[in-house]
């Protein structure tokens, strides 16, 4: 059985003044009425062998995500709450020790839940393409065609082509996580590296036993706080103490960098990671001028810019490549390529307040 496992810890602050610690972006209707965190299951619908899904993600947002579900009629297998970030390796183990409880074979499809992934025909035909790996006893990764220089993606080096049916799929020559500005345009110039999407497929086992090697602690402390959870309607409360003892780490660097049976199968999808300002902007239509509007904004001589009014008139004139994002209570201004660093505007903000 295929786990679909959600990733939801995230708070989403590049897309600040829209998300919000206790709001974010995954939970939010962004594009068409719909939060990304239940169109990242309902694009699932259809696949043969899928079990109920696991939510992994704050305390916090515990009622969010339950009502979310309840309102599109998921019924999960456990929405697990952490008490404290620890990054994704740890967030994939509880989830593939529970998945384990269900199903000893179980595959988690690991999935963050704040992507967009339009062409749902092409993501289906992956993942029947990456189950034959998976099943085997790979890590599969789903890699894009990279467009530009990203530095805060991960970076697949293609190795021996595999057999199979369907969309390409290649061992793992070698996987890095986050490369420098000049690494990043190198890989993209070479044209022999894949993006890392952030999706993966494995058995459940294989994970653990991968990230025993690598990260033994992590696991112990993941055994522990699935041991000693309290549990609470569909949510599972990890335990505290042994959670809070776990080592923080991503599963890219805790286990993707460092595993010997990556597998990366192409993902052809149109798949982007809305995770600034400027991603939005591109995953949308635009008008002749290149402007992405939301809302009462009217503009006058301006290009390329995103533009978006919650509550109020906003307008701009004779300006370009900007983000203005005006909300009941605060607004951004900002050049479109400087994206990226509203994460640290936010860490201010949280500093100075
Ligand atoms: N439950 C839980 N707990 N979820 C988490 C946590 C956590 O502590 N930390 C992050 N997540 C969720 C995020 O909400 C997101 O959905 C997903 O896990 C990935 O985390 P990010 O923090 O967004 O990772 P990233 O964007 O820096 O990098 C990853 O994604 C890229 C593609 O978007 C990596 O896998 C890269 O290799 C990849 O290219
Ligand atoms: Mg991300």
């Amino acid at each position: 059985m295929i786990i679909p496992t959600l990733l939801s810890g995230g708070s989403g602050s590049r897309l600040w003044p829209l998300s919000r610690e206790i709001h974010p972006k995954q939970f939010l209707p962004l594009l068409d009425g719909k939060s990304l965190f239940i169109e990242t299951l309902e694009r699932l619908s259809g696949l043969p062998d899928l079990g109920a899904p696991l939510v992994v993600c704050n305390d916090q947002h515990r009622f969010l995500a339950a009502e979310k579900l309840r309102h599109a009629g998921i019924e999960s297998a456990g929405i697990l709450l952490e008490p404290v970030g620890r990054n994704t390796a740890p967030a994939v183990a509880c989830a593939a020790l529970k998945a384990l409880q269900i199903d000893p074979q179980a595959q988690l499809l690991v999935m963050p839940a704040d992507h967009l992934i339009p062409d749902v025909t092409a993501l289906h035909n992956a993942l029947l393409a990456a189950r034959e790996h998976s099943a085997g006893g790979a890590l599969v990764t789903f890699g894009a065609q990279p467009e530009w220089a990203e530095t805060g993606y991960g970076y697949i080096h293609r190795g021996a082509a595999l057999p199979g049916s369907g969309p390409a799929c290649y061992a793992i020559d070698r996987f890095v996580e986050k490369p420098d500005a000049e690494t990043a345009q190198a890989y993209l110039q070479s044209g022999a590296y894949l993006w890392n999407s952030g999706m993966f497929l494995f058995r459940a086992e294989r994970y653990l036993e991968e990230l025993s090697q690598h990260a033994p602690l992590m696991v112990e402390q993941c055994q522990l706080a699935l041991e000693k959870a309290r549990l609470d309607l569909d949510f599972i409360r990890l335990d505290p103490e042994s959670f809070e003892a776990c080592p923080a780490d991503s599963i890219d660097y805790a286990v993707m960098e460092r595993t010997a049976r990556g597998v990366v199968t192409t993902l052809d999808a149109g798949w982007s990671d809305i995770g600034s300002w400027e991603a939005l902007w591109r995953a949308q239509q635009r008008d002749a001028q290149g402007n992405v509007t939301h809302g009462d904004v009217v503009l006058e001589d301006a290009r390329d810019c995103l533009v978006r009014a919650d509550e109020g008139l906003v307008t701009l004139l004779g300006v370009e490549g900007l983000v203005v994002v005006e909300t009941a209570d605060a607004v951004l201004v900002a050049d479109k390529s400087r994206s990226q660093d509203v994460k640290k505007l936010v860490e201010r903000l949280k500093r100075d307040n």
